[in-house]
């Protein structure tokens, strides 16, 4: 279920508090692009961090990449991204404005037609803004930043800003495979910076023209490889442990399920509750013609549904593509399967390439390629196929922004009753974890004691020193950054070394020591 926030309200904090503001501002601003202040740099960089651990830290089968944004333009021509990565634009002929076509449609519950790889307007779409029918027909309108290497602005030094991070991962496979010793299955993880020419930015950050994203491709053996390696392909009608450790029977169905669950189980780890988030399995038309299934992660945002991250089966296609373009190998020796491949007579291997045709066939590759392909299966070479969960760094912290927002009224001891707002951020990924706050500041002892308390947490989590205002002020500073505690130092403090901890969601306070409160943090921090 969406939760009911303003987004205009929501927005206003994000500016009066420091999480987001608007790119060049001071200049009128930029349509899509947007600038991370002092609370917000901390937020993303803390989903950055609990994603790269979760990702590839806290795992013996993914490593890392940081590749350039601007590559050779040949990657996007092998990619496809250079012909096919298009949206339908529509113009509106009598206020000037542009939409994209799908989602003007699916804004008026009709559908876009599809001619092959062109589009129609159905005869009832009008102008969003003013209501006009007067639409020019959807042009394909490419979204990839243009730009030139070097000082020649002509076609040979065109370049583009990557769209995606991910295929960087695929034309460095090899050097990757290199040096990382590693074997399929195994993932490459990349976040960083991408690029899209959005037609309409919107909804706040969730459509950038500029935005992060973190991306894993895990390599997997195309499933007849498993097959002649295991004698059998496990899939999700056997009852797979998608909790439990990956099994070397898994096909790609359920490497593909895996991945699902990890990435459902991570994003409930940062906050985010289960019933906000929701998977749509993609069907038909939605499908990319390489892919063999598609889940978009989704949450319940204040503005609908929508897409956090898109997980998809991609099967052989980004690295067979690479491997045409650049003349190059992109295959894999596997050992386990030369052995399997070994054991083989003629009769089962013919029967096997008899399968493998049938199979390939069916799913309207030519026999040709087939038998090619398992030529070089008996070889114990293959071209991996790969898994591919991708997520947008804006989107998530956009959702968890929305998530952590909350208005409460609240009563003091008196009755008297005030409204406060609280962002309730997971304690892991909270800009700021502690606020410490001296109870006066004119008492010298007390002062240096606060200060002398601050250094020590400061020095294990990000904290934040506040002397000015009476005490409830200071609270309620700290509620809008989220922050899941504070911390005051009294008289108390010098006498016993106790201070008081108070809690951002229930507002109780208990009193504490040092080593008690760092004992608390570390377990409730993760
Ligand atoms: N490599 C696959 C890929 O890029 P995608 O579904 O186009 O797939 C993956 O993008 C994720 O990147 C999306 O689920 C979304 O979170 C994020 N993303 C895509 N376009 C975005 C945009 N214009 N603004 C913010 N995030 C975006």
């Amino acid at each position: 279920m969406s939760k009911t926030i303003d987004m205009e309200v929501l927005a206003s904090l994000c500016k009066r508090r420091g999480f987001i503001f608007q790119s060049s501002e001071l200049y009128g601003g930029i349509n899509g692009f947007w600038d991370y202040g002092p609370l917000g740099c901390e937020l993303k960089r803390n989903v950055k961090d609990a994603w790269w651990k979760t990702m590839v830290r806290a795992r013996e089968d993914v490593v890392g990449l940081e590749a350039s944004i601007i590559m050779h333009p040949a990657i996007w021509k092998a990619s496809g991204h250079a012909d096919g990565f298009a949206d339908p634009m529509v113009d509106c002929k009598e206020c000037r404005k542009r939409f994209r076509a799908d989602q003007l449609c699916e804004e008026q519950g009709l559908a876009l037609i599809k001619n092959g790889s062109a589009f129609a307007l159905p005869a009832d779409a009008a102008c969003p803004a003013c209501g006009s029918k007067n639409l020019t027909e959807p042009r394909s309108f490419n979204l990839m930043f243009k730009t030139f290497v070097g000082p020649v602005e002509d076609e040979s030094n065109l370049a583009w800003l990557r769209p995606e991070t991910a295929q960087a991962i695929f034309a460095q496979f090899n050097n990757i495979l290199a040096t990382a010793r590693q074997k399929v299955p195994f993932g490459v993880a990349q976040m960083g910076k991408s690029f899209r020419n959005e037609i309409n930015p919107r909804n706040y950050t969730f459509r950038s023209r500029e935005f992060e994203q973190m991306e894993l491709e895990y390599f997997i053996r195309p499933d007849e490889a498993v097959k002649l390696i295991c004698g059998r392909v496990a899939t999700l009608a056997d009852n797979p442990d998608l909790a439990g450790e990956p099994q070397a029977d898994w096909g790609w169905e359920v490497w593909h399920r895996y991945w699902v669950e990890q990435r459902l189980a991570w994003y409930r780890a940062i906050g985010l509750p289960a019933a906000d988030l929701n998977q749509h399995w993609q069907t038909g038309d939605e499908l990319a013609h390489y892919a063999r299934a598609c889940v978009d992660i989704e949450y319940a945002f204040p503005f609908g549904v929508q897409e956090l991250e898109g997980i998809a089966a991609r099967s052989d296609f980004d690295l067979s593509q690479h491997q045409k373009h650049s003349g190059k190998q992109l295959d894999v020796f596997d050992e386990a399967l030369k052995q399997a491949v070994d054991r083989l007579d003629a009769d089962a291997k013919d029967h096997c390439t008899q399968r493998i045709v049938a199979a390939w066939t069916g799913r309207g590759k030519s026999g040709e390629e087939a038998r090619a392909f398992a030529v070089k299966l008996y070889e114990g070479k293959y071209v991996p196929h790969v898994i591919e969960p991708s997520a947008g760094t804006d989107r998530l912290a956009l959702a968890l922004l929305c998530n952590a927002y909350d208005e409460e009224t609240i009563t003091d001891e008196k009755g008297k009753t005030d409204q406060r707002t609280v962002m309730r951020f997971h304690p892991a990924i909270a800009p700021i974890k502690l606020g410490v706050f001296p109870l006066v500041k004119n008492k010298p002892p007390l002062y240096a004691k606060a200060r002398e308390i601050f250094a020590k947490l400061q020095r294990r989590w990000p904290c934040f020193w506040d002397e000015s205002g009476a005490i409830g002020r200071r609270y309620r500073r700290m509620d809008e950054a989220g922050t899941p505690w504070c911390v005051t130092v009294d008289f108390q403090t010098l006498d016993d070394g106790t201070m008081t901890l108070r809690d951002r969601d229930s507002m109780k306070q208990v009193r504490l020591g040092i080593s008690e409160l760092i004992e608390k943090m570390d377990a409730e921090i993760g």
